[in-house]
């Protein structure tokens, strides 16, 4: 009798258990085999294979695999979107953990409904209390029309979800399909965003109604393809070739970033030498002040093993922003490039530089600043875009910044823009300057020619007066011992030995504390 009821028991529990895996099977199997093949034919992963590729094998754990749509709208009622079209979890990534929601194209288009917003919000929210990362793989047709407000309502708690987490855990989109309307602002308010190159675009309005509104006609992808996104306006940090690339590169990003502001930035030992010199860097600055160098083979010489990670790298190209690692240290790089317009600060450059400052400060990577800069871009344009407001963001970010920030003026620092590169009275911790430094108000030149405008203008030959002006300013100002004896420099390097200096600070530093001033935050020149 009692073998019976158990082998009964045992039946019942078989079932249950079947019934869950058949359950679970049809839930996995997303918008269907024929949907899945069209995102094939697109050149696009599906969101299951994206996180195959992302998490460490078999460390994925879905979350609120079984919930469903609830509207009865515009055919909606008994329509199976399997997952509500998104999936959400968390998993590991390199061995840690990192949540992440996954909109699934195959299964309406991964329109987003109320529920699958609050299958994004469940995790968002785990991720927060967990203090870990937050990835979103955005593929999606945007608010689904079906649902109407709930669905905006969906992507309100998104926002909301990616304010609060701002600074508190990092939070990275990748747009791996369309992202239209108001969907692009949870990758706008994230800290990184990636783009597929070919099979991603966003926009606040499509093609179609931008026709109708304004009778302008053009595609999706110049409309805000990657391209565009990552070259004219910076709204796309990473461009990528594919959706595995894509993945990749989202992989290394995380290795260099902790799980939250409260984490230990990761170390990772390259084993490269401490005491490396690098006598190239003697002689990388050309002798005509006007010939440019490649700033990046700088920041090679000075990062552990070459290697550099840049985000940015299409657009503002006048400075260079990028993680490196020192002694397995993650360190973010703010360089002038002297290759672009001579790396004058603009309207982008300084919003470039601004947002990159302001996130390794709330994640506690030390600012390590490289200046080589003639100025602030002159000119109406730069007036009228708002090169006041703009270049003040800059200021603004690196005097918040409480991390250790180390300076290294390479060759021009020049004016307002000297300030700017996290000069003394910005709060950088520590100034080193080339022999090749020259830090003055202005060009020797420029200078003169306010200067000296009469005598230069009275003299029997007014170019060989400027020349000798000049050369007097020049010799007073166009180097770092006039700033090093008023202390504004604190140590003038030989090149070779930048890496070395750069290590020994950063070891220095390391216990930087800072008292916070009571109030309720900043207000930064947004
Ligand atoms: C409901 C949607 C949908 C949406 C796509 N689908 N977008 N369902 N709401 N927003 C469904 C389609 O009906 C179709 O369902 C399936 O997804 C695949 O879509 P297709 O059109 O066949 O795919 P494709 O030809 O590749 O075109 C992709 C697309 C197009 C360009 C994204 O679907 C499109 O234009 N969608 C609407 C985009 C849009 O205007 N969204 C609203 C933006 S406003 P079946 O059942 O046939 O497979 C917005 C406001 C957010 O999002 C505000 C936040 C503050």
């Amino acid at each position: 009798m009692t073998m019976k009821k158990k082998h009964k028991n045992h039946g019942n529990t078989f079932h249950k258990i079947s019934m869950l895996e058949q359950n679970t099977a049809d839930v996995m199997a997303l918008g269907g085999q024929e949907m899945i093949q069209k995102q094939h034919d697109l050149g696009k992963l599906t969101a299951r294979e994206r996180l195959d590729a992302l998490f460490d094998a078999g460390s994925f754990n879905e979350v609120q695999l079984f919930v469903k749509h609830r509207s009865h709208l515009f055919g909606l009622e008994g329509k199976t979107i399997h997952a509500d079209g998104v999936i959400t979890g968390y998993g590991k990534v390199g061995g840690r953990i990192v949540f992440v929601a996954a909109q699934d194209f195959t299964s309406s288009g991964g329109s987003l409904g109320e529920m699958h917003a609050k299958k994004i919000w469940k995790v968002m929210d785990m991720a927060f209390e967990a203090r870990k990362p937050f990835i979103a793989l955005n593929d999606s047709g945007g608010a689904r029309i079906q649902e109407g407000v709930p669905a905006l309502d969906g992507y309100g708690g998104i926002f909301y979800r990616n304010t609060r987490a701002s600074g508190y855990i990092p939070q990275i989109t990748a747009i791996m399909g369309p992202t239209a309307g108001g969907a692009v602002y949870s990758p706008a308010l994230t800290d990184w965003v990636f783009m597929v190159q070919n099979t991603s675009y966003m926009y606040i309005t499509g093609p179609d109604v931008i026709k109708s509104i304004i009778g302008e006609e053009i595609s999706h992808e110049d409309l805000g393809g990657p391209l565009i996104h990552s070259s004219k306006n910076g709204v796309c940090h990473f461009s990528t070739s594919n959706d595995q690339d894509c993945i990749k590169k989202i992989q290394a990003l995380l290795s260099y970033l902790p799980d939250s502001c409260h984490s230990p930035v990761p170390i990772l030992d390259l084993g490269d030498d401490p005491d490396r010199i690098a006598p190239e860097l003697d002689e990388i600055i050309p002798n005509e002040p006007s010939k440019s160098y490649d700033m990046k083979e700088i920041i090679k010489c000075i990062a552990d093993g070459g290697q550099y990670f840049e985000p940015h790298a299409a657009w503002a190209h006048n400075i260079i922003v990028c993680f490196i690692r020192v002694m397995g240290q993650t360190v973010g790089v703010i360089a002038n490039n002297p290759k672009y317009y001579a790396g004058v600060l603009d309207v982008h450059a300084s919003d470039k530089a601004a947002r990159f400052i302001r996130f390794c400060d709330a994640f506690n990577i030390p600012l390590l600043t490289l200046a080589d800069v003639p100025g602030y871009m002159p000119g109406s344009r730069q007036e009228q875009l708002g090169i006041i407001s703009h270049g003040a963001k800059l200021l603004h970010a690196y005097a918040e910044a409480t991390v250790p920030k180390i300076t290294v003026v390479i060759r021009k620092d020049y004016g307002g823009a000297y300030i700017a590169m996290c000069s003394k009275q910005l709060g950088a911790d520590y100034v080193m300057a080339w022999p090749s430094a020259e830090i003055a108000v202005l060009g020797s030149e420029a200078a003169c020619n306010i200067v000296y405008r009469k005598e230069i203008m009275t003299a029997a030959d007014p170019q060989a007066k400027r020349i000798e002006l000049a050369k007097a300013y020049e010799d007073h100002f166009s180097n770092p011992y006039f700033s090093a004896g008023l202390g504004i420099i604190d140590e003038i390097i030989l090149p070779r030995d930048t890496r070395r200096k750069i290590i020994s600070l950063l070891e220095t530093l390391q216990n930087k504390s800072h008292a916070a001033i009571a109030k309720k935050h900043n207000n930064i020149p947004l």
